[in-house]
């Protein structure tokens, strides 16, 4: 018997709570194919936490994350607790495990199944074959800088937020971004606003010194306003696009649109001792409940699980090519659904894709 992975289950809201159950039909169904030891524990954060114990990420819950080998999370929020302070919302959940955990690299993989090109709103020929590995960094910028929140001044109210990088925090997460590029096609494009703000001067210039180190990876830089315009007009273009947590934010948003659906991307959250996996897309409360939602962004977080937290490429790859055949077989959930093609529930593709597996 070898070791045993701690997994920290963490299904939060809306279709968090479906999808979660979901994907560790997979992970359990993987792990026992390739005779790994797995233990889950699960626990609420979000709204859920917030209706419990009127807090989005009890000390519980962290202290579960902290003392696990990886993290499996759903999504949070909802409209239901949508006009809370910010301080105490069900979002505080995710960026406070981001905090406690230090996971200052996001990794979003942006990759087109074939089989989907025509559920994308963008022509076949401009997306088919696109790769891109996003690479936001996490713990960083607009949206844990200080100053921040809302003041009275002179009879109105100001609203601040703070855009703030040192230089270790742009070091480190330049660093990563040209490692992951050196097992791909080596090439970073590095994303910032270095015409207007300062933060990202820097930003420009500290990415360029770490290249130094890495002169086998090829390094741009581009504007964000004309990445955003680009990702659109010729996404082929790149390989890895790193930049910071705000822009990584949006840029990925889009990003996974080329992809035909938000419901298939996964995310890898590392740069601490435990890493946390989720999907990029929320909790999508109208659609909660229904058995509508795709598990597939959920069961490819699991697969980066296997890859970066346990080391078995192996693994992450029966899932890839299980995901790849059941697309091509046709079978799709509402969201990337199209005449013609069969349409399943987030159950039944889970069993689909575990019938792949087996
Ligand atoms: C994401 C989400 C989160 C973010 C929200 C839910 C706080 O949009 O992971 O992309 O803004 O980081
Ligand atoms: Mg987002």
């Amino acid at each position: 018997m070898g070791k045993t992975y701690k997994i920290a289950v963490f299904p939060g809201d809306g279709i968090g709570k479906e999808i979660v159950p979901q994907a560790l039909r997979v992970l359990n169904a993987v792990a026992f194919k390739h005779n790994i030891n797995i233990k889950t524990a699960d626990a609420l954060i979000g709204g859920s936490a917030i209706d419990e114990f009127g807090m989005p990420l009890p000390e519980d819950s962290l202290n579960l994350a902290l003392n696990s080998d990886a993290v499996l999370l759903g999504a949070v929020g909802g409209p239901k607790w949508e006009g809370l302070d910010y301080s105490v919302r069900p979002e505080r959940a995710l960026l406070g495990l981001r905090e406690k955990l230090r996971l200052y690299g996001n990794l979003r993989p942006v990759k087109l199944f074939s089989a989907l090109a025509d559920a994308s709103s963008l022509k076949r020929e401009v997306i088919d074959g696109i790769d891109i590995m996003v690479i936001r960094e996490l713990t960083g910028g607009i949206y844990f800088g200080k100053p921040r929140g809302i003041e009275k001044t002179d009879g109105q109210e100001k609203g601040i937020n703070t855009e703030v990088y040192t230089t270790s925090e742009i070091e480190r997460i330049a660093r990563l971004a040209f490692e992951v590029a050196r097992g791909r096609r080596k090439n970073v494009c590095s994303v910032d606003k270095a015409n207007v703000l300062e933060s990202s001067e820097l930003w420009r210039r500290i990415v360029s010194n770490v290249h130094k180190e890495y002169k086998d990876v090829e390094l741009t830089h581009m504007y964000v306003d004309n990445c955003s315009m680009q990702l659109i007009r010729y996404p082929k273009q790149f390989d890895v696009i790193l930049t910071t947590n705000m822009f990584g934010d949006i840029l990925s948003d889009e990003a996974a649109m080329l992809t035909g659906s938000i419901g298939m991307l996964p995310s890898a959250s590392i740069g601490g001792d435990v890493a946390m996996y989720e999907p990029i897309h929320g909790s999508a409360p109208d659609i909660a409940g229904q058995d509508k939602a795709n598990p597939i962004a959920t069961i490819l977080s699991v697969g980066m699980m296997f890859k970066y937290s346990f080391k078995l490429d192996g693994a992450c790859s029966v899932i890839d090519t299980a995901v790849t055949r059941v697309l091509e077989k046709g079978y799709r959930t509402p969201d990337i659904w199209s005449a013609g093609q069969k349409l399943t529930g987030t159950r039944e593709m889970t069993d689909l894709i575990l019938n792949e597996i087996e």
